[in-house]
């Protein structure tokens, strides 16, 4: 009787022993395929090229199971002992896989440990933040005014108008409301826009003497561009007592100026119009970029004053005696100055930023620059 292999290969069952001829055979082949196995597990590096090869040898259509297949060829007799054989040559090849994977895993375990942190490495520098240009002008400018006593004040940003215009003698048809129109809410609030409105709110509230520095925001209908922008920082200042008169005003101001810029600026008034001072001025300082010249190293005019010598950081004047009594107070008994100066101004002029819109962008590595 001739049996044929699914490989074509044919035994001859009659004579012999041909049983064990054919287990011979098949201890052949499985041994073969623990040799291939053991080549290509030396040549796998990583555990997905390990499951490749256990689906390979071990797999449902592996080559193993291929091998399981011939048994039903077999004589029935012979078969638990083919099976037997079959089931160790499993056994010895599953082991190999384990004892290859035992092997990749605890390598990339130490390959993971060797980059492991190394706390003796230098970290990286810290980056510190700072103080915005803004706010640093503000501190500046407000505590050399706390330091002679004066009491800093904040006020809402949202106004009345009575506080806005009114009361600061600015009625609804006064020609001055133009040029400071606001951002309006639709019941007759309005961004304030400017800090003058906490001369009333304080006078209001205090009786005289009283001497204030308002720092804030202020907001006008301006379009964004390098000079404007809608919101815009201020600070106001106020000083009410008997027998104050112009020259306080100049020397706190030129206090001030001094404080902020260098010890060498002057203070001059050009002569100018608020409803609510009189007599009123705008207020220019030496311009820090030429020291008042005018005039660059080289002759050129001065960029930060276009060859003026002089910067503009605001308005001031005497409190009109309108603001005075309605604010309660008696313009024959008492007197005082106030007035609101641009802290972009001053913060420009000290950074030597020519762009306002610098100040609000708030680029990291250019505030980095300007700390
Ligand atoms: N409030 C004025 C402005 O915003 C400045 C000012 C303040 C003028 C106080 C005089 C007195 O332009």
């Amino acid at each position: 009787m001739t049996n044929a292999w699914p490989n074509g290969r044919a035994f001859d069952f009659i004579g012999g022993t041909p049983g064990s001829a054919l287990i011979s055979q098949l201890t052949d082949q499985l041994k073969a395929l623990g040799e291939q196995l053991e080549t290509a597990l030396a040549a796998a590096h990583d555990l997905a090229a390990l499951e490749e090869l256990r689906v390979r040898f071990l797999g449902r259509s592996g080559q193993v199971t291929a091998v399981r297949r011939g048994i039903g060829n077999l004589p029935a007799g012979e078969r638990p002992e083919a099976g037997k054989t079959i089931n160790e040559a499993v056994s010895a090849l599953e082991r190999s896989l384990a004892e290859r994977e035992a092997e990749l895993q605890g390598r990339a375990l130490a390959a993971q440990l060797d980059v492991a942190i190394d706390v003796t490495f230098p970290a990286p520098p810290a980056r510190s933040g700072s103080l915005h240009p803004l706010r640093r002008a503000t501190e500046d400018a407000c505590a050399y005014f706390e330091r002679r006593g004066f009491a800093v004040v904040l006020g809402d940003e949202i106004e009345t108008e009575y506080y806005n215009f009114d009361a600061l003698n600015i009625p609804p048809d006064h020609p001055a409301r133009e040029g400071l129109d606001s951002f309006y809410f639709p019941n007759g609030l309005l961004l304030r826009t400017h800090t003058s409105p906490m001369q009333i709110r304080t006078m209001q509230a205090h009786p005289p003497p009283i001497a204030i520095v308002v720092p804030g925001k202020s907001y006008r209908r301006d379009s964004m561009d390098a000079r404007h922008s809608p919101m815009f920082h201020q600070i106001e200042g106020l000083m009410v007592a008997a027998g104050i008169h112009m020259g306080h005003l100049k020397g706190m101001l030129t206090g001030m100026c001094r404080a902020v810029f260098g010890p060498a600026q002057a203070v001059r008034f050009r002569p100018s119009f608020f409803p609510f001072t009189e007599p009123s001025a705008e207020v220019d300082t030496t311009c820090p970029g030429c020291a008042g010249s005018g005039a660059l190293g080289d002759g050129a005019n001065c960029k930060t004053c276009s060859g003026a010598g002089w910067i503009e950081i605001g308005g001031a004047g005497m409190v009109h005696p309108d603001v005075l009594r309605e604010s309660g107070y008696d313009p024959d008994a008492v007197s005082g100055w106030a007035f609101g100066v641009g802290i972009e101004r001053i913060a420009m002029v000290r950074q030597e930023v020519d762009d306002i819109r610098v100040l609000f962008e708030n680029d990291p590595r250019v505030l980095e620059q300007l700390a």
